[in-house]
């Protein structure tokens, strides 16, 4: 077991978010958590990775407790998530984002820019992962030029130069076409196999996409758990389809 969280229970004033959610995250999976919106699924995240302490039960990753204990730290474990990095360095080109991202981890936080450009490691590393993501002839444009499908792919590049052992990514194809959700997904895959990646969790609101790459999916529905199966399970289950999933089109 990578992660675990049980019992959890998330409180906004007297507003119940999570209310008694328990899962598990094993070697090796893929899965999608779904739900409609104000569901929890942002809580969900936001307290699977440490950035906000749950008010009662526990998540333990590689076997540590990290309720809240922040992304940084989070971060050193083992575990990513998919930051907005694109956001917060919006005049950045993208080997100057991944550069950030690599130089984070090295821990190099205080030379950041005076060191970016002569340091060979950082360099290598941020090229390295922009040809992972199908970037390395973009690695000059601005982040924020980019088209979405490019600005999504560098949102997940950005995680993954962090090296995590795990990554949760909040709707990672959100705002694209259905063609470029699918090359997301694609190039997602394949880089989480060459970095040896030991489990994915993703936010995700489009069904084939979810259909199609989980090995197991969560649904939430008013903060809480209303099924934890594989995606031929929750295709039988009519109660979870009618709540959550919809009819899909095949
Ligand atoms: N910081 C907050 N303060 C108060 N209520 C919040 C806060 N964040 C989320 N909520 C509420 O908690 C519920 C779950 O939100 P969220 O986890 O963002 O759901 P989802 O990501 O599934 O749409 C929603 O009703 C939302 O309005
Ligand atoms: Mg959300």
């Amino acid at each position: 077991m990578i992660l675990e969280a049980r019992d959890i229970r998330k409180l906004y004033g007297a507003y119940v978010a999570l209310d008694g959610v328990s899962l598990s995250i094993r070697e090796g999976e893929f899965v999608s958590i779904i739900g409609p919106n104000g569901a929890g699924k942002s809580t969900l995240i936001n307290v699977l990775t440490g950035v906000l302490q749950p008010s009662g039960g526990s998540v333990r990753f590689k076997g540590k407790d990290i309720g809240g204990i922040g992304t940084v730290a989070l971060t050193r474990l083992g575990m990513a998530r998919s930051f907005q990095l694109v956001q917060i360095f919006p005049e950045l080109t993208v080997l100057e984002t991944l550069q950030a991202a690599v130089v984070s981890r090295l821990g190099r936080g205080a030379r950041l820019f005076a060191s970016l450009a002569g340091d060979s490691q950082v360099q290598a590393d941020a090229l390295e992962v922009a040809s992972l993501f199908g970037l390395a002839d973009k690695a000059h444009a601005l982040a924020r030029e980019l088209p979405q499908g490019d600005k999504k792919l560098l949102d997940v590049a950005s995680a993954f130069a962090l090296r995590p052992e795990i990554i949760l990514l909040d709707e990672p194809t959100s705002g694209v076409s259905t063609a470029d959700k699918h090359a997301i997904m694609e190039i997602l895959v394949g880089a989480a196999k060459r970095i040896g990646l030991r489990a994915i969790i993703q936010v995700e609101h489009d069904m084939d996409i979810v259909f199609g790459y989980s090995d197991r999916i969560i649904a939430l529905h008013q903060g809480k758990l209303l099924a934890d199966a594989t995606p031929a399970e929750i295709e039988a289950d009519a109660r979870v389809v009618d709540m959550v999933v919809g009819r899909r089109r095949h």
